[in-house]
């Protein structure tokens, strides 16, 4: 496990050393083209419109990387990112992570259960998920954005932390917050965060 973290963390150094070439790469077509791919499951503008598939738009740019690395890697498991991530480019990691990164975030639409989000924001206060994922819930760095992500998706990752299915990079943070978190409690603070404006 760490042995695998080090290869992780040696690649990300080397993908962050060109990561001043990124913003450049963004702005041309060639990304875009890339990304139309992208769009048929995580939808238009990185916005998804599909069940258990995550809005990209407005996520961290160094968090998309990392989580490019962690499939291509192996080490975070899914049947349909998986073979995406393997046939990504180290160059094209960047340009992507760039790319999202720069697209405006999901807007929540009204909020039908403003008392489960009361339970679910007395969760994130209780387990201080804003100490990392920052007050506005818009992530930083390799923190994931949680704002205005869709619902069953932020169920379905919590679930997968909690079970161990979810390892990402080795670092335990999820795990260990996600290990204590009762079902109840995941079912609300998604639906708090889903709706955070
Ligand atoms: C066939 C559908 C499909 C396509 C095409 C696809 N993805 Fe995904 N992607 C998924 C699914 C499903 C997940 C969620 C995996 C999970 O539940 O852990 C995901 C997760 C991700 C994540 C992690 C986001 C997060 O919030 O944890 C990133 C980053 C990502 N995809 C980037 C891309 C990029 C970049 C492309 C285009 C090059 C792409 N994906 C194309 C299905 C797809
Ligand atoms: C100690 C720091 C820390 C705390 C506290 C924390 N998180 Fe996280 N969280 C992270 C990191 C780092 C990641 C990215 C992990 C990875 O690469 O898989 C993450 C990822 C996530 C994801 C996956 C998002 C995605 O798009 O795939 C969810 C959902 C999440 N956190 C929810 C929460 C909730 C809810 C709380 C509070 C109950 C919380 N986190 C508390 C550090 C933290």
């Amino acid at each position: 496990m760490r042995r695998q973290f080090i290869s992780h963390a040696i690649s990300a150094a080397a993908l962050l050393a060109l990561g001043a070439l990124s913003a450049r790469a963004a702005d041309n077509a060639a990304v875009q083209e890339k990304a139309a791919v992208c769009s048929g499951c995580h939808g238009e503008n990185g916005i998804s419109q599909t069940e258990n598939i995550p809005s990209l738009a407005g996520q961290p740019d160094q968090f998309l990387q990392w989580q490019l690395v962690f499939f291509r890697a192996g080490s975070r498991k899914n049947e349909q990112m998986q073979p995406i991530a393997e046939a990504i480019a180290n160059e094209d990691v960047r340009s992507l992570g760039a790319y999202f990164a720069a697209m405006t975030p999901p807007k929540p639409a009204e909020d039908k259960d403003p008392d489960l989000s009361k339970k679910g924001a007395q969760v994130a206060e209780g387990r201080r998920c804003a100490s990392c994922h920052t007050d506005s819930f818009a992530g930083t760095k390799a923190v994931a954005r949680l704002a205005g992500q869709r619902e069953e998706y932020l169920v379905k990752a919590l679930h997968d932390y909690k079970a161990g299915q979810r390892v990402g990079g080795g670092v335990a943070a999820m795990a260990d917050v996600a290990y204590r978190m009762s079902d109840e409690e995941i079912t609300a603070v998604a639906h708090y965060l889903a709706y955070f404006k």
